[in-house]
């Protein structure tokens, strides 16, 4: 099975097919780029942005891949713009003041994929500060009003190791 498959969270793969294979995927505090890889090699534009991409400079050369380091918790602000993206995808990285930028940032038609860990998680280990963990339906009232939400859960995972998540999938209407 291909790397980027196998690393990839389960969530995400689950929605993968509905995201829209024109336009470009944001994988935000991407980190490795776990997912941004795979929507890469399924031909897709992928916007990879951390506060330290050295882990991404295999892309360097990638004409389709666009490697942006940012610190999204300063003062300036959502580094963005108004750019729209068919896909947002957000995992294991939570900072509240740029949810409704996130969120902004969905084109018609495009996707929010969003999952990392939530309240309850403190009970198994890291992350266990509340600035760190979701509220129960956090990622539904960010999304309200806005898109349509195509699933939802607040749970815990035992495999590979206890965890309490949360995760959205949602869809702005075209
Ligand atoms: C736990 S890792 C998750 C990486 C990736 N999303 C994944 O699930 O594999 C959290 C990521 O958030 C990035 N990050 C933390 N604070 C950040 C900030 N202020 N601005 C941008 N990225 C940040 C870290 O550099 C790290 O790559």
């Amino acid at each position: 099975m291909h790397k980027n498959l196998v690393d990839a969270s389960p969530w995400i793969l689950r929605f993968a097919d509905a995201v829209p294979d024109k336009g470009t995927v944001l994988d935000l505090a991407c980190g490795g780029g776990r997912h941004g890889r795979f929507f890469l090699a399924r031909g897709q534009k992928v916007l990879f942005l951390d506060r330290d991409i050295a882990a991404l400079s295999d892309l360097a050369e990638t004409p389709s891949a666009e490697l942006i380091e940012a610190d999204l918790e300063t003062d300036a602000g959502w580094p963005l713009a108004d750019r729209l993206f068919e896909a947002v995808i957000v995992t294991n990285y939570l900072w509240r003041p740029i949810l409704p930028q996130i969120v902004s940032a969905i084109a018609p038609g495009g996707l929010l994929l969003y999952e990392t860990f939530a309240l309850g998680n403190e009970a198994f280990g890291r992350p266990r500060n509340p600035n760190f963990l979701l509220k129960a339906g956090e990622l539904l009232e960010a999304v309200s009003g806005q898109l349509e939400v195509l699933g939802y859960e607040h749970l815990q995972l035992d495999t590979p190791s206890p965890r309490v998540i949360q995760h959205i999938a949602a869809r702005r209407p075209s």
